[in-house]
């Protein structure tokens, strides 16, 4: 049994314990993601590169007259009741406050949903840059629209699920983890053009590379005023570009010619925040170009440029993960390493010739464990389950054709 279908037979069971029966329910599943290249840029309405992947979110859902959601998510044992009408969603856990935001946001489009019942389970780590905020948000949203019978297209769930994170967290990230979340296909990779919205599946080619997730063990929170604060940096940027007569909208506009007319006029802060934003977006667009062609050592290379860009200009690593990557390009077999999503703690991603595999990982973690005196957690990334909401007797006939 995959690891999406023994989660997805576990949320039931919970369900089922905490409401009686499971009668009438609808399942939503989407996959986290990791980011390959293409970091703060979504923000920035460039380009990225993401890819879901194996581990996900799953809620069991069932629609009911009463008005208001009782949740229960088992990684917090908890059952919350949220009013819909007139919600205090400060003083709620933060993880019903997305659940509550799909809602309350559904209804504002049309989506007749009055209340429900929901059960939360998952095997993607919180709050570890791999995307359960937005995987939650996707399974709600698909799980929520099909008890209902309503739907809108995928870019729309993802574009409502981002204003969930903006309006009912307070996180004003961009578009990318809820598009990587929702449009992820399997063994490929996801290019966006965060300012067209243009959505390009890129293959992968299986078997040729793996990619090892390791996790710092540092929490990073997004929430955090660290995330916003560098949006605000990005912003500053702009107005400040603006104000020396250079027509832009975003950094998107800005390419390395007009930098370099520009580049003294702004703080050094703002100068690192500009340079990494402009040579990223450059790498992404390499970076495809690489996959597609099917070379991995330039991939690599582009990988290990990001981190150091993320590193000394955006500046959003810390020891923790530059050890990850400084070990890992050590390594015989290694293609390149990064650390992926937000920084501040989280993941890094280790791109690896499958050969190595085992090698590198013992490295990675040993090394670690000598400097932090802890042993990291790993995950050898697997082929995805692409987001789904439907009916639990859908869940179970697609199930069975799976295994055949
Ligand atoms: C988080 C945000 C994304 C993106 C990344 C950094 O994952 O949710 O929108 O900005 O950080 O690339």
């Amino acid at each position: 049994m995959s690891g999406m279908h023994s989660t997805v037979e576990t949320t039931i069971g919970i369900f089922q314990e905490k409401f009686g029966d499971a009668s009438d329910v609808h399942v939503g599943w989407s996959p986290g993601r990791i980011n390959l290249i293409g970091e703060y840029t979504d923000l920035n309405k460039g380009f990225v590169l993401p890819m879901a992947i194996d581990l996900g979110i799953c809620v069991v859902l069932r629609h009911r007259a009463r008005p208001g959601i009782t949740a229960y998510a088992k990684a917090y044992d908890e059952v919350v009741e949220c009013h819909l009408l007139t919600p205090e969603y400060d003083d709620l856990p933060a993880w019903i406050r997305y659940i509550a935001g799909v809602a309350v946001l559904s209804q504002e489009k049309g989506c007749p949903i009055s209340g429900f019942d929901i059960a939360v389970h998952g095997n993607l780590p919180n709050g570890g840059g791999v995307s359960s905020s937005a995987a939650l948000t996707t399974a709600t949203a698909l799980a929520m629209h099909s008890s209902v019978e309503w739907s809108q297209p995928p870019l729309q769930t993802a574009e409502m699920c981002q204003v969930v994170e903006h309006r009912f967290a307070g996180v004003m990230c961009g578009i990318m983890d809820q598009i990587a979340c929702v449009m992820g296909k399997v063994d490929s990779a996801v290019f966006i053009d965060c300012q067209t919205l243009e959505v390009l599946t890129v293959p992968l080619k299986p078997g040729r590379s793996e990619v090892l997730i390791v996790d710092s063990g540092v929490p990073r929170s997004l929430h955090a005023t660290d995330y916003n604060a560098r949006r605000t940096e990005c912003a500053s940027a702009v107005a400040a570009i603006q104000a020396l007569g250079v027509s832009i909208e975003s950094l998107r506009n800005v390419d390395a010619g007009a930098f370099a007319s520009v580049r003294g006029r702004l703080n050094k802060t703002l100068q690192k925040r500009v340079q990494h934003v402009i040579t990223e977006n450059t790498r992404v667009f390499e970076a495809r170009r690489a996959l597609e062609v099917g070379a991995l050592e330039d991939f690599g290379r582009l990988m290990n440029e990001s981190h150091e860009s993320l590193r000394t200009d955006f500046q959003v690593s810390i020891d923790e993960l530059d050890h990850i990557v400084t070990t890992a390009k050590a390594c015989k077999g290694v293609l390149g390493a990064r650390l992926t999503g937000a920084g501040f703690g989280g993941n890094a991603i280790v791109l690896i010739e499958p050969a190595s595999t085992d090698e590198v990982e013992f490295d990675i973690k040993s090394r670690f464990a000598e400097r932090f005196g802890r042993v990291p957690q790993t995950h050898r990334v697997g082929q995805t389950n692409e987001a789904y909401g439907r009916p639990l007797e859908g869940a179970s006939k697609n199930k069975k054709s799976a295994e055949g």
